[in-house]
């Protein structure tokens, strides 16, 4: 049986936050940006979270590249809030063209806000028939979370172990990377990712072993089993995408002990993974609810959830849910736009095909340096695990953390994930084309090379 780690966050990790994160205590050389760099720390305070040890200052962007206030251009491997490509300019026209016409709350009738809904509903199972818009992720997952609770009368909620679902009081409680210290709360467990080498090779009944065992602390515990919320593309745990399927038995445990299933699609939905527009359907699973978020306004700030009708009336019978910001025309023309342009220029084939195209690179990187000792993911999400000595067991956060500092001298953006920060997470705009996937290719290789 697999175990289950009992409340403690993993705190011998790194939380996702400090993840090639500027330390302030690190000199800057160029005065202009120093400059902006103090201002940025004395207004932000605490709260100021910077990529990169020498912080970027940007200017401009288009399609995968972003322009650099000292003129470079930087290839974009990280960002998947512009995923139908920077400043789109039909995005941008929609959003410019509504704001002209008529910009107001959502307590007003208005056709384009309907017309976005039931396209948006069209993409998603028919029993999913509300949609409730928020203007972030968080605010899409708290709700989420209190409508689940209020649907089974249970609090417990179940997570993976590297887990990031948003910053409410609510939703860090059930974010382990979120948390620098302190345990999770009474009525949140944590399983460990549903990956190979926490459950061996049948990750399905391994993963679903461990809803299980959470489930059954939970009921001990006294609060029940509200929910089991994953990323369906597990991102912050390190990208576990494959095999297809795995996450089917974990949600009929967690159905059997009374909990909804909350599929959080803020990261692989709105077609990245090449083979599905959202990412539970890559495992043939029917969420309760489904949470939404970064991709769907292209950076204008939209979420949402997808929940059943019955389950949304039960929770608005004990309060009511309005959002000043969320369902405006503007919001609603910007989220259309998006669904356009991901249909009229065939973004999701294109994550499929070119997502292939750069997983044949990363493998043939993989063949000639050992130190590559996994690649995981699905179009265009993909995660790979850098080890020093090339045992899958010894990955290792610092490696990633330089190559990640070696890319952007190569011109390239990119992440980390996993527990450790062990995991390059790749995640360009779904327009990106192939010779941007060569650009890349030759960059992480001349960066391995040089963190050799
Ligand atoms: C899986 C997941 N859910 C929810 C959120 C929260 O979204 P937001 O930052 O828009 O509040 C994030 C943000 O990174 C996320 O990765």
């Amino acid at each position: 049986m697999t175990p289950v780690r009992p409340n403690r966050p993993p705190h011998s990790k790194r939380p996702i936050l400090d993840m090639n994160a500027y330390d302030a205590r690190d000199a800057v050389p160029d005065d202009q940006k120093n400059d902006l760099l103090v201002r940025r720390q004395r207004n932000f305070g605490s709260a100021s979270v910077l990529f990169y040890r020498d912080p970027i200052e940007m200017v401009s962007a288009s399609g995968c590249w972003m322009t650099a206030a000292d003129g470079t251009s930087y290839l974009d491997f990280y960002n998947n809030v512009p995923s139908v490509g920077h400043c789109h300019p039909r995005v941008v026209a929609a959003m410019a063209d509504q704001a002209k016409m008529l910009n107001i709350n959502s307590r007003y009738l208005h056709q384009t806000t309907e017309e976005y809904l039931d396209r948006l509903k069209a993409t998603l199972p028919d029993h999913l028939e509300n949609i409730v818009l928020t203007c972030s992720g968080s605010e899409a997952n708290d709700l989420a979370l209190r409508i689940a609770q209020r649907a089974t009368g249970a609090r417990g909620i179940i997570v993976t172990e590297s887990a990031y679902h948003g910053n409410t009081a609510t939703v860090t409680e059930i974010s382990p990377a979120a948390l620098k210290r302190g345990d999770l709360p009474d009525h949140v467990v944590a399983v460990p990712a549903p990956g190979s080498l926490a459950y061996g090779d049948d990750i399905a009944a391994g993963f679903a072993d461990a809803v299980h065992e959470a489930a059954k602390v939970l009921i001990e515990r006294g609060h029940g089993v509200g929910a089991l919320i994953v990323d369906s593309i597990f991102s912050s745990d390190g990208v576990f995408s494959n095999p297809r399927g795995f996450l089917r038995l974990a949600v009929a445990v967690v159905h059997r002990s009374g909990g909804v299933f909350i599929a959080d699609e803020v990261q692989p939905g709105f077609g990245r993974t090449g083979d599905a527009f959202w990412g539970f359907q890559r495992h043939d699973v029917v969420p309760d609810i489904v949470s939404m978020g970064k991709p769907m306004g292209n950076g204008f700030p939209m979420a949402g959830i997808a929940v059943r009708p019955d389950m949304l009336a039960a929770f608005c019978e004990d309060v009511g849910y309005f959002n000043t910001f969320a369902a405006s025309p503007v919001a609603s023309a910007t989220g259309l736009a998006v669904l356009d342009v991901l249909a009229d220029e065939n973004l999701q084939t294109n994550a499929g095909v070119c997502g292939a195209y750069l997983r044949d690179g990363l493998q043939h990187l993989a063949d000639h340096d050992g130190r590559i000792s996994d690649i995981r993911g699905a179009g265009l999400f993909l995660g790979v695990d850098l080890t020093p000595d090339g045992s899958p067991e010894h990955t290792n956060g610092q490696l990633v953390a330089d190559v990640i500092n070696a890319m952007r001298r190569h011109r390239v953006l990119i992440g980390a994930a996993g527990k450790s920060g062990q995991t390059l997470k790749i995640r360009p705009p779904l327009c990106l084309s192939r010779s941007e996937v060569d650009f890349f290719i030759e960059a992480l290789g001349k960066s391995l090379r040089a963190c050799g």
